[in-house]
């Protein structure tokens, strides 16, 4: 059998960057990696709880490991560790061990590791306090202001963002804080001991405009995320939101926003998250963004922008991933996105027998771990054993590479 060489498909790979998602089922996961807590529908369990406990605790308390006797990977496990009492988290020793100061030797994570943030461990709390149920939906358990400001901020799969790492500013004033709430805004502390700030205009959205931004500049300095999603405001409103000089996130999906905007919000310069879907900006508005060297994360899904505006600010922002939400893959397996580590996947699953191992596997977002078709993909090959009938596409695709 034929090896391709990396030759063959560098210059694919180099047109697209690696962090780039236009395609299939990876672009699908990560879109709904990406996504916000639905509050509505969303299990507080397995969409809150549950991706806490696996970025912070499983990998000891887990399937492979029991350190100190107990599992926490599944609610079997959770159970059967004991460690919670439901509806009492001060009499649990699941609560105890993690609110311990952090140079005790009991706290868990323990020292060194990974640690929970402020907001993580009120969400854990909060979830043991309501029952610690494996089933109700978010909306099923009551939740007190606090807590819901932190759930608006939770991304599925993500768990909740890391509080950003700098000087942390004077806190606001009482006066400028109280002000803002009165008007519907919620707006906290990012965690206890964080002045910085974030606000999220959820239960205001018909009514918040461009004034309401301005009501914003007494914390501008504190500011750090802004959700402003499906408001009302303009392009006229960016001209204030530029003067939040250390926003690192902000959310105006489904806002009136257009490209005459976007040089407002390219004066962000700490900006890490951007969310921009379902407005009408396009390549050109994205082109200004190229300054935005921190951003980590785009989104662009239903705008304007096209895969070669996208293709353009990646090349720009190399470490930047750009969602451009979920796309029928291409006809052409030439044109599939594809990079260094994920090599001619694309290409090939194109041509796999749709409703054979690997076509299956890969609608599901997997990967086939058939040990024929894993070593099949490694060497750049179809498993013809599992997919008989590629046979000639799979010949087609690498005469198509070599030229
Ligand atoms: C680096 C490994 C490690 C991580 C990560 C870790 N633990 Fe532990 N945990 C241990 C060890 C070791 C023990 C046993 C020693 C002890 O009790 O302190 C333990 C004990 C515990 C106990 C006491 C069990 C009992 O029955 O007495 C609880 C509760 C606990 N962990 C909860 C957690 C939670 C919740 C997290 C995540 C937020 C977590 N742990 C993360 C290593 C870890």
């Amino acid at each position: 059998m034929t090896l391709l060489t990396r030759t063959h498909y560098s210059a694919a790979a180099s047109l697209i960057g690696c962090a780039l998602l236009l395609h299939g089922a990876s672009a699908n996961a990560n879109a709904a990696e990406a996504r916000k807590l639905d509050l509505a529908n969303d299990k507080a369990y397995e969409h809150v709880v549950k991706p806490i406990l696996a970025a912070t605790c499983t990998g000891c308390h887990g399937a492979k490991k029991d350190k100190g006797k107990i599992r926490l990977h599944n609610p079997e496990a959770i159970r059967e560790a004991d460690v919670i009492i439901e509806g009492l988290s001060a009499d649990s020793e699941f609560s105890n061990r993690i609110l311990l100061p952090a140079d005790d030797e009991d706290v868990m994570p323990p020292e060194g590791k990974k640690q929970l943030t402020e907001e993580q461990k009120k969400l854990l709390n909060w979830w043991i306090d309501q029952g610690a149920d494996f089933e109700k939906t978010v909306a099923e358990l009551e939740a007190p202001e606090e807590i819901k400001v932190i759930l608006t901020a939770v991304t599925v799969g993500g768990g909740v963002p890391e509080a950003p790492e700098i000087d942390l500013p004077p806190a606001a004033s009482q006066a400028a804080l109280d002000a803002i709430s009165s008007s519907g805004v919620l707006i906290m502390q990012l965690a206890q001991d964080n002045t910085f700030l974030t606000a999220n205009t959820v239960n205001v959205a018909k009514t918040f405009d461009d004034a309401g931004v301005k009501a914003l500049i007494p914390v501008a300095t504190q500011l750090a995320w802004l959700d402003v999603s499906k408001t009302q405001i303009t392009d006229a409103g960016l001209a204030d939101i530029a003067q939040l000089p250390n926003l690192t996130r902000l959310h105006l999906e489904k806002t009136a926003i257009t490209d005459a905007g976007i040089p407002h919000i390219a004066k962000l310069g700490k900006l890490e998250y951007l969310n921009l879907y379902g407005t009408k900006v396009s390549d050109a508005g994205i082109a200004q963004l190229k300054e935005l060297t921190n951003l980590k994360k785009l989104f662009v899904w239903q705008t304007g922008v096209t895969d070669k505006g996208a293709a353009d600010l990646q090349s720009a922002l190399p470490d930047c991933e750009i969602n451009m939400g979920w796309k029928e893959p291409a006809k052409e397996p030439e044109q599939a996105a594809t990079d260094e580590k994920v090599g001619l996947y694309p290409q090939l699953i194109a041509i796999c027998k749709k409703d054979g191992c690997c076509g299956k596997a890969h609608a599901e977002g997997k990967k086939c771990d058939h040990g024929c078709c894993v070593k099949a993909f490694a060497a750049n090959e179809v498993c013809l054993k599992c997919n008989p009938d590629s046979k000639d596409a799979l010949a087609k695709l690498k005469e198509s590479l070599k030229q």
